[in-house]
């Protein structure tokens, strides 16, 4: 950590939805620790099926801003980047590099043969691939986040966009899901007020359902 980024409890307790951005430009190297944040998430058997369009250019931004209700910091946010989950990563290449990666950490034969016969037998049966994809993309989405707040940035996280014409935007291939937006940059105005969050009693379970935690 460099002396300069900021503690994760500090960016937890402090962080806002930023409403406006001033647009001035990420340098490429945080832009890169962002992103290299993202990639770092855990995933189920390591597939990773997130995908990121990371979106800079004013004109792209405008077209972008077109496809997410008109939402103005679309277009001011020094980047976009727009999460992703490719629904057929595994069937394209993705779980063959996987296990070449894994066997150069450690991975043992044994699990490398099981692995390639258990993967497409799952993922080709998934009852519900869109909660799959989203559940492994939402993580690397936070991981980017809470970066770029490590680094001073501000966010701003939207699912206010429609898919068809993100799809449209960005050339999206057909197996690709589009599931969040995030915002990065610099604050502009003053922030969003502090919507507060429900007590752990009200949303954290002790041992079973009904039973509210209290610490
Ligand atoms: C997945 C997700 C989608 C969101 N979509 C939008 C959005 O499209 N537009 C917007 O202005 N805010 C959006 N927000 C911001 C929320 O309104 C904000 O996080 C919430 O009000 C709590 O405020 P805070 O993040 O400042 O604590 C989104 C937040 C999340 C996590």
């Amino acid at each position: 950590m460099s002396s300069t980024e900021k503690p994760i409890s500090k960016i937890i307790r402090e962080r806002r939805a930023t409403p406006s951005f001033d647009g001035t430009p990420i340098p490429e190297k945080d832009l890169k620790q962002i992103l290299s944040a993202g990639l770092h998430a855990p995933s189920g058997y390591n597939m990773q099926p997130w995908r990121f369009i990371v979106v800079r250019n004013p004109e792209q931004k405008k077209r972008l801003r077109g496809a997410s209700f008109n939402q103005a910091k679309v277009e001011e946010a020094s980047v976009m980047i727009v999460a992703c989950g490719d629904a057929d990563g595994w069937r394209n290449g993705d779980l063959e590099e996987m296990l070449r990666m894994g066997r150069e950490g450690g991975m043992t034969e044994s699990y490398a043969a099981q692995a390639k016969e258990t993967i497409p037998n799952y993922l080709s049966n998934h009852p519900n691939m869109p909660m799959w994809l989203n559940r492994h993309v939402m993580i690397a989405f936070t991981h980017m986040m809470l970066m770029a707040e490590a680094l001073g940035y501000d966010t701003a996280p939207m699912e206010g966009f429609e898919e068809v014409k993100v799809r449209e935007v960005l050339k999206l291939p057909l197996s690709y899901h589009v599931v969040a937006l995030l915002g990065i940059g610099h604050l502009m105005g003053p922030d969003k007020h502090n919507g507060g969050r429900f007590d752990m009693a009200r949303t954290v379970f002790d041992e079973e359902y009904g039973k509210p935690m209290r610490l």
